[in-house]
């Protein structure tokens, strides 16, 4: 059987960019394959944090999680420092990756802006992130596009390990959608849909109401020539539309625009597809959140099953590198 991996920060609100663009796959692929999804806090100390503030989106997205439709039954859930491993296993990796390839990732220059005073965890955050996959032997890793540079620098160091050390980790791929892999603020479409950024017009929560979710598609900037064309460089805004409604219903792109001439009925078409799709998100949540001490205990599980796979996996790099493993001389 398959094993999938795949976490996300603890960072804010869950937004249709995180739905559409990986979690709803991740909700599926619990029932094809040997699933593991982690809520990564230890990714969340990277940037400027408040304590009390982090452990409240960590349950936070936990349950947001279980209401996009993950079923701890069916998969593995768990918070990322519950199982010390994670943090183990990145020392590892740190002394087989190299800066050179860490200075060259997007996310790192974009967010880091060439500042000293930038944690140093954010330079390091995506080896972390391969100790995650590489942990779990995971096949696949579903993610939206921002994270397939992260997923290709697992590959290369897991390959740079296994050669060098002699076999331990499974080569991963990433599973990016077809479309909505990259959803755009809906103010600004030129950048992507985020969490981390101040953009209360632009970002749709998966726990918008349908009035919140109109407003903002009605007021999406899209551009002035009304040319009715899916083309991400030159109309960013109507592209990404475009997608939000292919995505949220299934349709082919090409049938979006060949069925609409004017931006109106296609922004109401697309505003009407993601309250549908968001509908029982919303509904779940209210009901999951009233029971947080089955949440707590839904993650322990999940912890305790993360840890069996995840300690063998660390026992078997820490011989292959030459530490003095108890137990194993
Ligand atoms: P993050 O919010 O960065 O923890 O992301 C969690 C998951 O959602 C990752 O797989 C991201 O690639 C994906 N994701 C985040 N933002 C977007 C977006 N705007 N469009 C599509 N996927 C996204
Ligand atoms: N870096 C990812 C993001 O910001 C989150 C993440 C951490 C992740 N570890 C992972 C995603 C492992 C996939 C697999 O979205």
């Amino acid at each position: 059987m398959q094993r999938v991996f795949s976490g996300v920060q603890p960072s804010g609100a869950l937004h249709v960019g995180n739905y559409l663009g990986a979690i709803r796959q991740w909700a599926i692929d619990q029932h094809r394959a040997d699933s593991f999804y982690c809520v990564v806090d230890l990714h969340g100390l990277t940037a400027e944090h408040d304590p009390a503030d982090l452990r409240q989106r960590t349950l936070e997205t936990a349950i947001g999680l279980l209401a996009a439709g993950l079923d701890p039954d069916v998969c593995t859930l768990f918070v990322q420092s519950h199982v010390h491993e994670h943090a183990e296993l990145t020392w590892l990796l740190e002394c087989t990756a190299t800066v050179g390839e860490l200075s060259r990732m997007i996310q790192f220059k974009e967010k880091g802006d060439g500042r000293e005073s930038v944690r140093a965890g954010l330079f390091t955050y995506p080896v972390l992130m391969a100790a995650d996959i590489l942990l779990y032997d995971a096949d696949r890793v579903p993610v939206g596009d921002d994270q397939r540079q992260h997923v290709e620098l697992t590959r290369d160091v897991a390959r740079r390990f296994n050669s060098r050390y002699g076999e331990t980790f499974v080569i991963p791929e990433a599973a990016v959608p077809k479309v909505a892999a990259r959803v755009m603020d809906l103010q600004h479409p030129e950048r992507k849909m985020s969490k981390s950024v101040d953009s209360p017009l632009g970002t749709v929560s998966i726990l918008d109401p349908p009035d919140v979710v109109a407003r903002k598609v009605a007021k999406a900037v899209t551009d002035t020539d009304g040319e009715m064309r899916y083309d991400p460089e030159a109309k960013p805004g109507l592209s990404n539309l475009i997608e939000l409604l292919a995505s949220a219903t299934g349709r082919s792109i090409d049938d979006i625009v060949g069925s609409y001439d004017r931006y109106g009925p296609l922004k109401a078409d697309a505003s009407e597809a993601l309250v549908s799709v968001l509908a029982p998100v919303r509904a779940r949540y209210e009901e999951i959140a009233s029971e947080r001490e089955h949440v707590v205990s839904a993650l322990e599980k999940g912890a305790d099953k993360a840890r069996s796979v995840a300690s063998l996996t660390l026992r078997k790099a820490q011989e292959k590198i030459g530490l003095l493993v108890p137990g194993t001389f």
